[in-house]
């Protein structure tokens, strides 16, 4: 890109005079016309074929001793015209974009404005769902104490779920007293016993977050993933509350035509409990392999508070008040639910890859803009 440099006649005051005078010119001349700083530069100073280096190798190092100097010198000048020109062009920068060939008439490149997550936007529809019955969002850490995961949820202190086969616990807390252990929190139910032993009843909650386990993953399983947990405590709440409660929940997240069925089940903080499923929406119940031909799907998990965790909430509130008979199980009853958002998430669309949520695949994501 670069043409040869002018010849050198002698190296006399007067020819180097001439030839760095024409060099002077030529910067001048390529800087009163509008130009790229960049390509200037690399056009003078670029170390392998910059026209500074040209000057150097055909001037310079051949020069007879007694030239060195005046030659350096004028050379030292030419170098620093060439740099204050960058400097300036460096303080300013703006040169008027159509006066460097840039078309500002032309589209400009479209950055995709983002779209929620379809895991959160699963989320916040089972939450908003409840918020219409009059529930309100609450939170919990996801770093959680031994207890309000599992001994206030009157899991047994050797319940196989406290084994580290399912959850993560923190190392190094052997020391600690068994409730104080900290873990990640296996399920959103410990926000339940949070709540309870912060506010007396009436509680209507949902606890939409992130849970964690020791499994590994599969086409249905992830180690993080995320629950909606409900839990209602008032007086003269029953299991036709809890029935008609997720009937309409389940209806108003897959159509009004979906019936739902509860079946015993267990879990320790609930008696009684039940699975929750809800007819096929694939095959509308006739039976296909989305419900492994069984017209049903299991969605999550139900039950009538136990008293055993009133129990352990009443406990807890006595340290600050030991009169507090607040969650008097004579007096109040409750009932609890938990369902997972992949899951729901996968029923919602038909997916049968849990991994796809994490992909950050965008053909993927891009389906639910
Ligand atoms: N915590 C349970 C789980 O992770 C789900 C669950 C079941 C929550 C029944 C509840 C409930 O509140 O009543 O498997």
């Amino acid at each position: 890109m670069n043409e040869p440099i002018p010849q050198l006649s002698s190296y006399d005051e007067p020819s180097l005079d001439a030839a760095f005078a024409t060099l002077a010119e030529e910067v001048r001349s390529e800087t009163s016309a509008p130009h790229d700083a960049e390509v200037f530069r690399l056009r003078w100073l670029s170390r392998k074929q910059g026209r500074l280096k040209l000057v150097s190798d055909a001037w310079l190092k051949s020069a007879p001793s007694e030239a060195r100097k005046p030659l350096g010198l004028r050379f030292n000048q030419l170098k620093q015209q060439i740099e204050a020109v960058l400097a300036d062009a460096a303080a300013s920068p703006a040169v008027p974009a159509a006066k460097v060939g840039i078309d500002i008439t032309l589209p400009g490149s479209v950055r995709a404005p983002g779209i929620p997550h379809p895991l959160l936007k699963t989320m916040q529809e089972i939450v908003a769902v409840f918020h219409r019955l009059g529930y309100s969002t609450a939170l919990g850490p996801q770093v959680e104490t031994d207890f309000y995961n599992f001994e206030a949820l009157n899991f047994p202190p050797n319940h196989p779920a406290r084994d580290t086969q399912d959850t993560l616990v923190v190392a190094g807390q052997q020391s600690r007293p068994s409730r104080d252990r900290l873990l990640m929190r296996t399920h959103t139910s410990p926000v339940q016993i949070r709540t309870m032993v912060a506010q007396a009843p009436p509680v209507r909650i949902v606890v939409p977050g992130k849970v964690h386990r020791n499994d590994a993953a599969d086409a249905t399983h992830s180690p993080v993933f995320h629950q909606v947990e409900g839990l209602c405590v008032d007086t003269n709440i029953t299991f036709s509350d809890l029935k008609g409660t997720l009937d309409h929940a389940m209806k108003a997240l897959f159509g009004s035509s979906v019936k739902t069925r509860f079946f015993p089940s267990f879990f320790p903080f609930t008696e009684p409990s039940a699975d929750v499923q809800i007819s096929c929406i694939f095959c509308a119940g006739k039976g296909c392999r989305k419900c492994k031909h069984s017209g049903w799907i299991e969605l999550l998990g139900c039950g009538m508070v136990d008293p055993a965790v009133f129990a352990s909430v009443t406990a807890e509130r006595r340290k600050t008040n030991p009169a507090d008979d607040a969650y008097n199980p004579e007096r109040v009853t409750g009932f609890a639910f938990g369902m997972g958002v992949e899951r729901i998430a996968m029923v919602q669309h038909g997916t049968s890859e849990i991994g796809h949520f994490y992909s950050g695949d965008m053909r993927f994501l891009e389906q639910f803009a």
